[in-house]
C-alpha cells in the first residue's frame, strides 16, 4: 500500500530539515517539500531544493511567487495602510497566506491529505498556517512536528540530525530568529528578549545607521500612484515590485524603517520585536499623504477604523475570512481616485512628506487661503457654531440649575 503524502512548508533551515526525517520516521508518510520564494534575502533555492531530496523527501518543489505576492497580497496591505498596533507593517503575517495558498494547491495536485509546517507552539505563524489551511480546505490535516517532538534544545535537534545524516549548519547559529520577505524583515530572540536592551547594530541588514555619513545629505524622491498603487519612481514608470525593491534600498541607505516594539501576540504573550521595513514604511507614508489630499473627510475617518481592523485580522491569521474579504471590498472602492504624486525627503533616518498633488485633489486653495482670494464664507461660521454648540449650551444651563456650574 502506498503511503499517505504530506506537503511540508520547507525553508532549508534546521527545524524543517529535521522535520522531513521526523515525519518519515514518526508518521510513516511520504514528504513533499515546498519552498516558496516570497523575496527572502537571497538564499540559493536550488540548494534548498536538493537538500530536501538528500534528507529523504520524495519530491522537492521551489515556487517563485514574488509577482503574485505583490499583486494580490501586498497591494491590499498598502491600500489598507496596514500597521498592526499602529506600527508593524505585518511582514510575516503577509507572507503566510500566500504560502498557505500554494501548500493547499500542491496538496490537491499531489493528492496529499496532510500539510506540515515548522512553527513552534508559541507564535502567531502556526495560527496563520492552520486557520488559513482550514479556510481553503477544511478537510486537510495539519502536522506540526516542532510542536510535537521532544527535541527541547537546539543541541538535541543537532544530535538528532547528526545521527541521521541530516546536514546541520556549519556556521555558529545566530542567536536571533529571523523571518523576511520583500515587505521587510522581522528579528526576535537572543538579547532582544530583554526589552530594556538597545538592539545591537549587527542585527540590521536592510537599514543603515541613521547617525552614519551616508544619511547626512538630504535626498528627495517622487512617488506616483494610480488608484492607490505605486506606478513610478522619480517619474520613471516601474512595476510595484520594482518600486518596493528600490525603496528598500534607498530608504534603507538613509537609515529609515527601523521599528523597535513590544507587541501583543494572538496567543496572549507580549514579545519584543525588531523590524526593518524601509520600503513598506516609505510607501505607506506616501500613500497616506495622497489619501489626505484625495479622500473626502468622512470616508478618510471611517477608513482609519477599517484599516486598524484589517491589520488586526491579518495579524491574527484571518486573511481568508469573510470579514477580511468584505473589508477588502470597502478599501478597494476608496482607492478609485487615489492617483497623483508625493514628494518625500530622506534625511538622517527620517522620511518626511514635503509635497503632494493629484488631479482629484479635494484641497481647494480658495477655501483654504487667508489671502485676498479667500472664498470661504466667514459669516456662515457663526450660525454653524451656534448649532454645533447648542447641545453644550443646553447641558451647561442644566448644570447651572443643579448648582454644578463650571465643574466637569
Ligand atoms: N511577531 C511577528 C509576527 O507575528 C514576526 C514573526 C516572525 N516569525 C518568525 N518565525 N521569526 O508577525
Amino acid at each position: 500500500m502506498s503511503k499517505e503524502k504530506v506537503i511540508l512548508a520547507y525553508s532549508g533551515g534546521l527545524d524543517t530539515s529535521v522535520a522531513i526525517r521526523w515525519l518519515m520516521d514518526e508518521k510513516n508518510v511520504d514528504v513533499i517539500a515546498l519552498a516558496v520564494d516570497v523575496g527572502q534575502e537571497r538564499q540559493d533555492l536550488e540548494v534548498v531544493r536538493t537538500k530536501a531530496l538528500g534528507i529523504g523527501a520524495v519530491e522537492s518543489i521551489v515556487k517563485d511567487v514574488r509577482e503574485e505576492y505583490v499583486e494580490d497580497f501586498i497591494t491590499k496591505a498598502l491600500m489598507a495602510n496596514a500597521l498592526y498596533e499602529n506600527k508593524y507593517p505585518l511582514v510575516s503575517a503577509m507572507s503566510r497566506p500566500i504560502i498557505v495558498k500554494h501548500l493547499v494547491e500542491e496538496a490537491h495536485k499531489h493528492g496529499a491529505s496532510y500539510i506540515a509546517h515548522g512553527c513552534t507552539g508559541k507564535g502567531n505563524d502556526q495560527v496563520r498556517f492552520e486557520v488559513g489551511i482550514a479556510a481553503l480546505d477544511p478537510d486537510i490535516h495539519v502536522l506540526a512536528p516542532v510542536r510535537e517532538w521532544d527535541l527541547k534544545t537546539r543541541e538535541q535537534e543537532m544530535d538528532y540530525a547528526l545521527e541521521r545524516g541530516i546536514p546541520v549548519p556549519t556556521t555558529k547559529k545566530s542567536p536571533y530568529s529571523i523571518d523576511d520577505n520583500l515587505w521587510g524583515r522581522a528579528i526576535e530572540c537572543g538579547i532582544l528578549e530583554d526589552p530594556w536592551v538597545e538592539p545591537p547594530a549587527d542585527i540590521y541588514t536592510l537599514t543603515g545607521d541613521a547617525r552614519g555619513e551616508q544619511c547626512s545629505e538630504a535626498e528627495y524622491v517622487e512617488l506616483s500612484f494610480e488608484q492607490g498603487i505605486p506606478v513610478a519612481l522619480n517619474g520613471r514608470k516601474m512595476s510595484f515590485h520594482e518600486i518596493i525593491d528600490h525603496m528598500n534600498e534607498l530608504a534603507g541607505k538613509h537609515g529609515f524603517g527601523r521599528i523597535d516594539m513590544v507587541e501583543n501576540r494572538l496567543i496572549g504573550v507580549k514579545s519584543r520585536e525588531i523590524y526593518e521595513v524601509p520600503g513598506a514604511l516609505t510607501l505607506i507614508t506616501a500613500h497616506k499623504a495622497l489619501e489626505d489630499l484625495c479622500l473626502e473627510r468622512d470616508l478618510l475617518h471611517y477608513k482609519l477604523h477599517i484599516e486598524q481592523k484589517w491589520a488586526e485580522l491579518v495579524y491574527n491569521g484571518m486573511w481568508f475570512s469573510p470579514l477580511k474579504e468584505a473589508l477588502d471590498g470597502f478599501i478597494e472602492t476608496t482607492q478609485q481616485l487615489v492617483t497623483g504624486d508625493v514628494r518625500l525627503r530622506f534625511f538622517k533616518g527620517s522620511c518626511v512628506t514635503v509635497g503632494r498633488r493629484s488631479p482629484y485633489s479635494l484641497y481647494d486653495y480658495n477655501l483654504a487661503t487667508y489671502d485676498a482670494s479667500d472664498s470661504f464664507d466667514h459669516k456662515a461660521a457663526k450660525g454653524f457654531i451656534d448649532l454645533h454648540g447648542l447641545p453644550t449650551k443646553v447641558w451647561a444651563r442644566q448644570r447651572r440649575k443643579v448648582g454644578k456650574e463650571g465643574e466637569v
